[in-house]
């Protein structure tokens, strides 16, 4: 019987990095549709969801948020070095641990999820926003601790401006126009 050929393409790691409520989870999501829609292996690796699990017990210090990016940033490796499409939906506020992924990973996508702070604050979705306010929620970005944006990133979303759909497709369009979906697919 003919042996059937393994392909392992490379993957990508999508990084989606912006403040809470900017909409990363949203656009992540509706990424990964799209992927998979076009026969994609993909994942999403979620902040909110990561703490629960795999970063369960770590809080919102520097330290802790750098264990946390560099645990995702790990996991985020070794899927797509099996060719998956790693999108990644996390704060990670400190442009140094996103530039050290970047440094020592392959096919790294960084994706500012942008919204200005009022916006967010505005859209308040988990409620944190008033409580970090009110004082109740230390450490929380954008309030009492830093956001670092971006300098490069290779795509911005600009989600005060354009709806999710409009987001969804730009971020698309770049993977497909740097060949990163044909590649995966
Ligand atoms: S990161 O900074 O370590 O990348 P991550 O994306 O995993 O953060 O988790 C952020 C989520 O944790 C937020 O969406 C919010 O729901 C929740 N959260 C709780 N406390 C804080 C805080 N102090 N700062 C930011 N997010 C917080």
């Amino acid at each position: 019987m003919k042996e059937k050929a393994i392909m392992n393409h490379q993957g990508t790691i999508l990084w989606l990095t912006g403040l809470s409520g900017a909409g990363k989870t949203t656009i992540a999501n509706g990424v990964a549709q799209e992927l998979q829609k076009r026969g994609c292996l993909v994942e999403v690796l979620d902040g909110d969801l990561i703490r629960t699990h795999l970063s369960q017990g770590l809080g919102f210090s520097k330290k802790d948020r750098d264990t946390n990016v560099r645990r995702i940033g790990f996991v985020a490796n070794l899927l797509s070095r099996n060719g998956v499409v790693a999108i990644v939906a996390a704060i990670s506020p400190y442009r140094e641990i996103r530039d050290e992924l970047r440094q020592t990973t392959t096919n790294f996508v960084e994706v500012y999820i942008q919204a200005p702070l009022a916006v967010c604050e505005s859209r308040d979705v988990k409620g944190l926003y008033a409580k970090a306010k009110a004082g109740q929620i230390k450490h929380f970005t954008g309030i009492s601790d830093p956001y670092e944006e971006p300098l490069n990133p290779e795509v911005i979303c600009f989600t005060d401006r354009f709806t999710i759909e409009e987001c969804v497709y730009q971020v698309v369009s770049y993977l497909d126009y740097q060949g990163h979906i044909r590649h995966n697919c």
